[in-house]
């Protein structure tokens, strides 16, 4: 158990986040308790590992520095045997290059990299690849984000559960959950796009594996957006065996962009042992089928750490990938959440996942593929980050301005959130729709109420 005693609120996300990092056993087993007492000049720290004790003293009564100091001090100085190494310093959070991006206006590129590598005590070639993506962003989407809106509908349908998924899914077998979520999301779509009253920038249709469902359904969703103008439009498509003929002569009458056909591995081994029912050779035939028929350009997704994978099969999967030469390769480093079958079995070798993370890279920068968006998520094997690489030009601008939340992006369907920003970029309303299709359907008032109350705040 890790416990935080006498903590600001601020304190507790932000020093539980880091033990969390550094300690992850202790989240489920063993005792780890950070005790803070504060005085008028200080701040007492004591955090008990087991039967181990630290201790420290503060000064100062700046808060923001006041947890930068104890966190830099957890980071670097708390010498622990069950403590794991971390590139990352003293820094958490999902969106470091959102964190970057603010201080670059302050205090410019050099007195950032000071700010990583001195005052956050993080390796200097993570914060030089951070700065090199910041650059990149800045360069490739402008100042003019803040305007506009970009557009995200969320498909919560897969044929079947992978093991290491912990996203809430139902399964597109079921004809009547299809049927009824399909009314309810046309309605909310429609009512969105009335009220925005002009096209998004940007369109993504993420999942689930939206293209799980009929065809015939998934068309209706185009049919409300065949007038739109977007500047990119995203169609998740994750599952090969769901990349039919009928599917892709579909898409080619509406105005979608890019594809992602999702292999996580190649290793076909490996796609048994994570319940992932196809094989490399189904990617391959739904590759095919996408390059022949459309002009769409193809991201491709990859996890690292499944299954017994050593670097070798990172090598493989690489290997097979860039033959394809898709535009975009997203790699993704495994995190072990709550929901997902294999946290709950506990069933991940530990491995040496921050060399696949290295190897991934030098693979990548040898092919032509730039790193251009960067995540970090909560449980991720060795701390490591999800990597958004592309071919020079074909950065997806969604992913971008999601990620650093400069855009409005706008959520329809059953969990999607929608974040309102401000021209200047400033974060003005967050919030989410029903987690489950129960609460989506039969609380559908609230959802449109909230959107009508809103959605006006951004136009
Ligand atoms: C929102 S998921 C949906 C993608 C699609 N349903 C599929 O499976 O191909 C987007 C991506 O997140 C990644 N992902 C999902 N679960 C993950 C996990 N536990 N750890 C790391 N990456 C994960 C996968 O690469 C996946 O393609
Ligand atoms: S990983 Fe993708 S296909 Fe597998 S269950 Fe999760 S959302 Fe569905």
């Amino acid at each position: 158990m890790i416990r935080i005693v006498n903590g600001t609120d601020s304190e507790l996300h932000t020093f539980y986040e880091l033990l969390r990092i550094y300690f992850p056993a202790y989240e489920t087993s063993g005792e780890l308790f950070l005790i803070i007492d504060t005085t008028a000049e200080n701040k007492h720290v004591t955090l008990i590992i087991d039967d181990d004790q630290y201790e420290n003293t503060f000064g100062g009564t700046d808060e923001y520095e006041l947890k930068r100091k104890i966190s830099a001090w957890i980071a670097s100085e708390v010498d622990h045997p069950n403590k794991e190494p971390s590139l990352w310093g003293s820094l958490t959070g999902t969106r470091p290059i959102k964190f970057l991006q603010k201080h670059r206006r302050e205090l410019g590129d050099a007195g950032v990299m000071k700010l990583l590598t001195k005052d956050y005590l993080i390796d200097p070639d993570v914060a030089s690849l951070l700065m090199r993506i910041a650059k990149r962003e800045s360069a490739l989407i402008g100042e003019n984000w803040g305007r506009g809106y970009s557009l995200y509908i969320h498909i919560p349908f897969c044929p079947t559960r992978c093991e290491y998924c912990s996203y809430p899914t139902i399964s597109s077998d079921n004809k009547e959950a299809v049927r009824i979520y399909m009314d309810y999301l046309l309605k909310e779509l429609s009512f969105v796009l009335n009220k925005m009253g002009t096209s998004p920038e940007t369109i993504y249709i993420g999942g689930g594996t939206p293209t799980s469902i009929p065809v015939a359904d998934l068309e209706k969703i185009f049919q409300e957006l065949r007038h739109l103008t977007p500047k990119e439009f995203t169609l998740e498509a994750g599952r090969p065996k769901t990349i039919t003929t009928e599917l892709v002569d579909m898409i080619r009458d509406y105005p979608v962009t890019r594809i992602s056909i999702n292999p996580q591995t190649m290793v076909d081994r490996t796609l048994k042992a994570v319940k992932r029912p196809h094989s490399a050779e189904d990617i391959l035939t739904a590759y095919e089928l996408v390059r022949k028929k459309t002009d769409l350009q193809v991201n491709m997704d990859m996890i690292l750490g499944l299954g017994d994978e050593t670097v070798d099969d990172v090598d493989y999967t690489l290997n097979k990938l860039c033959a394809l030469e898709p535009e975009n390769i997203t790699v993704h480093m495994l995190s072990l959440k709550n929901g997902s079958k294999l946290f709950e079995n506990n069933s991940v070798f530990v491995k040496n996942t921050r060399s696949m993370e290295s190897y991934a890279m030098g693979f990548l920068k040898e092919k032509g593929y730039h790193p251009y968006y960067l995540y970090r998520q909560k449980r991720i094997l060795g701390n490591g980050a999800n990597i958004g690489y592309a071919k020079d030009g074909t950065e997806s601008i969604y992913n971008m301005v999601m990620m650093e939340e400069i855009h409005t992006v706008v959520g329809v369907g059953m969990s999607a959130t929608t974040k309102l920003v401000d021209s200047r970029g400033n974060t003005i309303r967050k919030f989410s729709n029903f987690r489950n299709m129960r609460d989506y359907t039969d609380r559908f008032s609230e959802v449109l109420k909230k959107k009508a109350k809103y959605l006006g705040d951004v136009l």
